[in-house]
């Protein structure tokens, strides 16, 4: 017989206890922990009975072993492909994150239009919207005509005992994973208990039945996937999708991936017919660049096996404040307070009395610290009032002791430089051998102050380097 029993579970991250307490001590959260009731029943979903159960033996098998199942499905929405790692994989389930009206549904509805166009079976289960509003969405970006089996539903008991009618879909979107619900389960929907469950019972039709399950997951305010962290534990890829504010566009980026690479990113364009894939990133990060501005500089970056091409824009003034401001957009704090102290340390460009602003154009975010050389450059470029060469690119990591260190997938970065017609590249010493790229010069810098006296030099006739003082 099913028992219920009441249990305190903190709704940030998933931790029960059996009484109620304003501070949930697993994370340190205040005022999450609710009460739930919890339906007890065991593992797999069956009712616990009392009494020993003697357990089924089944076969090992040895890592050798043929799969019978041809293990991707492209969905020919390239972008897409390249996050999953070649394609959707067979009984795979994929939690993909983003703000809301960033473009969840409009990504998810098109990929799946494009599959069911293929002849696969593809069925879209919305709980946000009504059917009739997703056929409007669909009406809109023209994909009417593409098989697509909708439904408007919030119980996955009845979604998988539909799903397991007819024959195994090759993709089942949940949109989203916060408005599923289970009866096992009586606390309300969006709850930690009923988020879990319901995912539990999603993950195992998909393991069962070998359909490919894209769950929509909800982002709170600071950015994580709302309900509990467990959910991410649970499915195979955690993807995030993301796009700044007023920029039109977006990017996939995979978070956490059982089947393919995590660095890899996917860029879309928000248009009025829907997202456009941008195969071709780095025309979109340098379009309309400000050529004869100082404080740009082009980063040559890696975002997996893609070199991408983008603008960094420094802003230096003498400050107003008695804490300076440093503000950056795109790229990390701690790593500008870095190239800031080095600069200052070993190069004598004194930024103290200076409000510092750095921003990477178009909303891209950088994480690597390859970018030290470009930001380095910009920033020295605000400072003294020298425009940077409009036809130089920029890579290397900048170490605490000023020395600029190489960085990986150089040539890859150069032939990108090259294709995009910039011809010359400021480079760390050492990348040099490595660096054929034919047609396109390389400069190489050691230390981060020659680059200094470099750009300060090239500064004088602009305007007078007053806090550069070279030594
Ligand atoms: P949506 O996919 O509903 O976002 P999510 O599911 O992540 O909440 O996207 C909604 C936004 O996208 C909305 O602000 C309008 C915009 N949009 C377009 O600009 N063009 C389009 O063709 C569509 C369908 C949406
Ligand atoms: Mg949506």
């Amino acid at each position: 017989m099913a028992r219920n029993i009441t249990s305190f579970v903190c709704q940030s991250c998933g931790a029960s206890y059996g009484r109620w307490q304003g501070k949930c001590e697993s994370c340190g959260a205040w005022n999450t922990i609710a009460e739930e009731s919890v339906a007890t029943t065991g593992v797999g979903g069956a009712p616990a009975k009392g009494g020993a159960k003697k357990g089924r033996t089944f076969a090992l098998a040895g890592l050798d072993g043929v799969n019978d199942q041809a293990p991707r499905t492209e969905t020919q929405v390239g972008e897409l492909d390249r996050v999953f790692g070649g394609g959707l994989v067979k009984g795979s389930v994929i939690l993909i994150g983003g703000d809301p009206g960033i473009g969840k549904s409009t990504l998810l509805i098109q990929a799946s239009a494009r599959l069911a166009r293929m002849g696969h079976r593809v069925v879209y289960i919305s709980g946000e919207e009504a059917v009739g509003q997703v056929r409007l969405r669909a009406e809109r970006l023209g994909l009417t005509a593409s098989p697509v089996e909708l439904a408007a539903e919030t119980n996955v008991e009845d979604i998988v005992a539909t799903l397991s009618e007819g024959g195994t879909p090759r993709l089942v979107v949940i949109d989203s994973i916060q408005t599923m619900w289970t009866d096992k389960v009586e606390s309300a929907p969006g709850t930690v208990s009923q988020v879990r469950s319901a995912a539990q019972v999603l993950i195992r039709y998909a393991k069962k039945s070998g359909a490919a399950v894209i769950l929509v997951g909800h982002v709170t305010k600071d950015g994580q996937i709302a309900g509990p962290r467990v959910v991410e534990h649970m499915v195979d890829a955690v993807m995030s999708f993301e796009g700044e504010g007023g920029h039109h566009f977006r990017i996939l980026r995979a978070v956490k991936n059982r089947f393919g690479p995590t660095d890899e990113i996917g860029v879309f364009e928000m248009t009025g017919k829907g997202l456009r894939e941008v195969p071709n990133p780095s025309e979109l990060f340098l379009a309309g660049r400000d050529l004869g501005a100082p404080g740009t500089a082009v980063f040559a970056g890696m975002e997996g096996t893609r070199p991408v091409l983008v603008e960094i824009q420094a802003l230096v003034a003498p400050s107003t404040l008695g804490t300076p401001r440093r503000a950056v957009v795109g790229w990390d704090g701690a790593r500008m307070s870095m190239v800031l102290a080095v600069l200052d340390a070993h190069c004598g460009v004194r930024l103290g009395s200076h409000d510092v602003y750095l921003n990477v154009a178009g909303g891209l975010r950088i994480a690597e610290p390859a970018a030290d050389l470009a930001v380095a450059a910009a920033l020295v470029s605000s400072l003294t009032g020298a425009v940077l060469p409009a036809d130089a690119v920029y890579f290397g990591e900048v170490s605490l002791s000023g020395a600029v260190r190489p960085v990986a997938q150089a040539a890859a970065r150069l032939k990108e430089a090259k294709k995009l017609g910039f011809t010359k590249a400021v480079v760390p010493e050492v990348a040099r051998g490595e660096t054929g790229e034919p047609g396109l010069g390389t400069q190489s810098v050691n230390n981060l102050s020659t680059l200094v006296a470099d750009i300060a030099a090239a500064g004088v006739g602009a305007r007078k380097p007053k806090a550069v003082a070279n030594d």
